[in-house]
């Protein structure tokens, strides 16, 4: 097996145990985590309560070609799809509709929801706001009896599994397809109660913390439990450092190369890999030359940053600006 070059790094979160992330981040990456199956699919869990994370949870999907997602609905948590690299078609607001790279379908419950890959297979990273702990229990490592995860296993399998074989370049573009479900489309409300296809390149435009992003998965349009931010850079940009008191947060390069500070330094970042900052851990990002595309999601979504916009007015409730494009 050829071992990524990451391996063995000290910081990366397969060699850190779940308390150290909590308090101190880490670096991931899309490729690194447990694989077990979930719903019939291929499933590698990247951020979860068995790794420092308390509010969210990130997976990565992998799709066979053909292969029809086994449909569920959760009574409590949001879910967030991104295709990432292939593509096909996902069930939003009671109707197949194509699903390509750069569309994230938004999932409040309890809308039951499912996907399907294409003929080329499909990738998708799914983040789950709050995590849904019986979904662990396949793994033998959340005791349900106790309501416990046995967080020392977890750090043993996560440091033993084989890393994925993901690359890049990023496949993520901007589509307005299935204009009828698409968010821009639909109320908050409307979002809300039955959910909605989003685009990563489209959302709220706001600058807060000195790096140019759309607000894309947030309250103005209708989550509640799951956010999702876009961001770009000029090169030599590097945003605010930054933390975010009540909310967990996975940073994800989906093109280019960075950097990202955390953990008291910098680190070097390739197309894939996540900054990992659990409530409260300090965080940023630079861009280096060649395009580089950041997007991040967050759980709760992060009021920290909302509330220092206009958008804000006051006691969690948002006026919902028009989504725009993001200029790349
Ligand atoms: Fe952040």
């Amino acid at each position: 097996m050829d071992l990524p070059k990451w391996y063995g790094d000290p910081y990366r979160s397969r060699h850190r145990r779940a308390a150290e992330i909590r308090t101190d981040g880490a670096i991931g990456s899309l490729n690194d985590g447990i694989v077990f199956e979930l719903h019939g699919v291929s499933t590698r869990i990247i951020a979860w309560p068995g790794n420092g994370f308390q509010t969210e949870s990130l997976h990565v999907l992998t799709f066979e070609p053909g292969q029809e997602m086994e449909p569920h609905a959760y009574g409590l948590a949001e879910e967030a799809m991104l295709c990432v690299q292939g593509g096909g078609e996902a069930l939003v607001r009671g109707g197949w509709v194509d699903f390509a790279p750069g569309d994230m379908a938004f999932f409040p419950p309890p809308v039951e929801h499912s996907l399907r890959a294409g003929k080329e297979g499909m990738v998708v990273a799914a983040a789950i706001s709050p995590p849904e702990f019986e979904h662990y229990e396949k793994t033998g490592l959340y005791n349900r009896a106790v309501g416990v995860i046995d967080t020392e296993a977890a750090f043993y399998a996560h440091n033993n599994s084989v890393p994925g074989d993901l690359s890049g370049p990023s496949q993520l573009a901007y589509h307005e397809t299935a204009e009828e479900v698409r968010a821009w489309n639909l109320s908050a409300d409307e979002i809300r109660t039955g959910g909605a296809l989003f685009n990563v390149f489209r959302g709220a435009k706001i600058d807060v913390i000195d790096a140019p992003m759309v607000f894309v998965l947030w309250p103005g349009y209708g989550p509640r439990s799951t956010g999702f931010h876009f961001a770009t850079g000029e090169p030599g940009l590097t945003s605010a450092l930054h933390a975010h008191p009540a909310s967990d947060e996975c940073v994800v390069l989906w093109e280019g190369s960075a950097r990202a500070w955390q953990g008291g330094g910098w680190h070097e970042m390739e197309i894939f890999d996540v900054v990992f900052a659990p409530c409260g851990v300090g965080h940023g990002v630079s861009f280096l030359p060649g395009g580089s595309l950041w997007g991040g999601f967050a759980a709760p979504p992060q009021l920290d940053l909302y509330a220092r916009t206009d958008f804000y007015e006051g006691t969690g409730t948002f006026a919902a600006p028009p989504q725009e494009r993001l200029d790349v």
